[in-house]
């Protein structure tokens, strides 16, 4: 209750970037990490806010070192350092996600992402996803979120940066309701 008033409060402070009024809930949390395992490797959170997704991580076996959390909301990143101090939280914009020290350069097995993506500007987006896909092994996955009926990236972008995007599912329970897409390169056949 404590969590949802204090992420409650944030919204206030800065709609835009919250971007959501409650939490995710838990379905949405088991959704959105499902495909993810001790096996993925290191874990990069994209606007974890108040942790949903960091605890689904964390059930599943990821250990706090192999997280990254980024987070541009001051009042989540304390929050976040206290709950998580072995994860590296970084207080900053994940568009500047490429110039991030994490993991002393491994690479990244998947990044989960919260962000508000649908409501930001074209130029931003992409530099997330350049800056996600560049800290991923190959064949590292995206997954995000979104409350629209549709991948909140829009095609145009995902080609031209060589993604695809596939639906993993949906969940009612959620308020709003919201579903999850995996983005990942494209291989080339030679
Ligand atoms: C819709 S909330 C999602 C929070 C949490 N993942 C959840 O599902 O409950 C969006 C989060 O992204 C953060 N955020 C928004 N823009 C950001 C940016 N450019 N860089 C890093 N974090 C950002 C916000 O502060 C907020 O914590």
């Amino acid at each position: 209750m404590a969590e949802a008033f204090d992420f409650f409060q944030a919204w206030l402070k800065n709609p835009l970037r919250v971007a959501a009024v409650v939490p995710s809930g838990k379905a949405l949390a088991q959704l959105i990490t499902s495909e993810i395992s001790p096996d993925t490797g290191p874990v990069i959170e994209l606007g974890p806010g108040s942790g949903v997704f960091t605890r689904a991580l964390i059930d599943r076996g990821i250990r706090q070192e192999d997280l990254a959390l980024i987070e541009f909301g001051a009042e989540f990143a304390q929050a976040l350092r206290l709950s998580y101090p072995r994860a590296c939280t970084l207080r900053m914009d994940a568009a500047r996600l490429r110039t991030a020290d994490i993991f002393e350069g491994r690479p990244a097995g998947a990044v989960v992402s919260g962000l508000p993506l649908l409501t930001m500007h074209p130029l931003k987006s992409a530099a997330i996803l350049r800056g996600a896909f560049r800290k991923m092994k190959p064949d590292g996955a995206f997954y995000q979120f979104t409350y629209g009926p549709r991948c909140p990236v829009p095609r145009k972008l995902l080609t031209r940066l060589g993604l695809q995007a596939q639906w993993i599912g949906g969940t009612l329970t959620n308020i709003p309701p919201a579903s999850v897409y995996r983005l990942s390169q494209i291989q080339s056949s030679h």
